[in-house]
């Protein structure tokens, strides 16, 4: 593996599994020291796949430190900017800087649009739009400080481009990220920083997991002819999470430097079908 990160320090958000983990690892393997922040415990009401548990969060710090890397784990909450900012002036004392951030914890509930409920929408906005926007603040202030610049990849979706049918809350939160990616990476260049956004199509990561695909068949009956809008040109249909790594690890590194306010598809072609 090449080393792309040897001597940075990155931040990851929903780190405890799923495509966070597969980040966390990939870039320690490549050399970086972690700060993994994730809520390890229960998803809002109407989330129909299991929650991440602290002993999952404990996994990928087993992983990072198999690796021979230092790691940082914190259970928080996106939502909570004190708390996120106390974890990285922690985090960033003990690991001595910062320089890449992932932005990725999210969360998904399908639910046509008449059965979506105002809670529903609002937790949505509250994690996938205001926890990206308190990942950034929370994080810029030291990469800023650590005179070097950096880089940052805000995880959207292909319903960030497109859309995802009956998921009018997601499609729109993970608009915002798109268009937050484009308006951090404006104000944050003159730091020598880049802001770019990953927009993964299906991934298999816990999220398809518990009563997800349920829910997903319970939306597609009410209007049958929308379901194939996730439809990939190539086959499988769905991605790794260490697909979606290779995409973040590339756009974090120094390959990408002439690049940023981009938004790289990960998504087998879906966004265009
Ligand atoms: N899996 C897919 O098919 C898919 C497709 C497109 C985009 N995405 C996006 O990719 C990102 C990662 O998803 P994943 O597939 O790995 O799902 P996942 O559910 O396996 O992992 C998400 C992690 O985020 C954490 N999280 C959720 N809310 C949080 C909060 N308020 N504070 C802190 N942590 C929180 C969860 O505990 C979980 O560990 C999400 O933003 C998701 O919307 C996923």
């Amino acid at each position: 593996m090449t080393q792309r990160f040897t001597g940075k320090v990155a931040f990851i958000t929903g780190a405890a599994r799923g495509q966070g983990r597969a980040h966390a690892v990939r870039l320690a393997s490549e050399g970086a020291d972690i700060l993994a922040l994730d809520l390890a415990g229960p998803l809002p009401a109407g989330v129909p796949y299991d929650s991440a548990t602290p002993d999952d969060l404990a996994q990928t710090a087993k992983e990072i430190e198999a690796l021979d890397r230092r790691v940082l784990t914190h259970e928080g909450d996106v939502r909570d900017l004190e708390g996120m900012k106390e974890f990285l002036a922690r985090g960033v004392a003990e690991l001595g800087r910062l320089d890449l951030v992932v932005a990725n914890a999210g969360i998904c509930i399908p639910a046509t649009w008449d059965e979506t409920t105002p809670q529903m929408f609002q937790d949505t906005i509250d994690i996938n739009v205001v926890g990206v926007w308190n990942t950034v603040v929370a994080s810029a202030p030291h990469v800023i400080a650590g005179g070097e610049g950096g880089a940052m990849v805000l995880t959207s979706s292909y319903a960030g481009k497109k859309m995802q049918p009956f998921m009018i809350h997601y499609t729109a939160s993970k608009h915002a990220v798109t268009g937050m990616t484009r308006a951090f990476a404006a104000e944050l260049g003159k730091h020598g920083i880049r802001v770019n956004s990953l927009h993964p199509g299906g991934v298999a990561t816990p999220m398809g997991g518990g009563d997800m695909m349920g829910a997903i068949e319970h939306t597609n009956a009410s209007n049958p002819k929308l379901a194939g809008m996730g439809t990939t040109f190539i086959e499988p249909a769905w991605g790794t999470s260490e697909e979606m790594a290779d995409a973040v690890a590339f756009l974090l590194s120094g390959e990408a430097r002439f690049i940023t306010a981009e938004h790289l598809s990960v998504d087998g072609g879906a966004q265009y079908f």
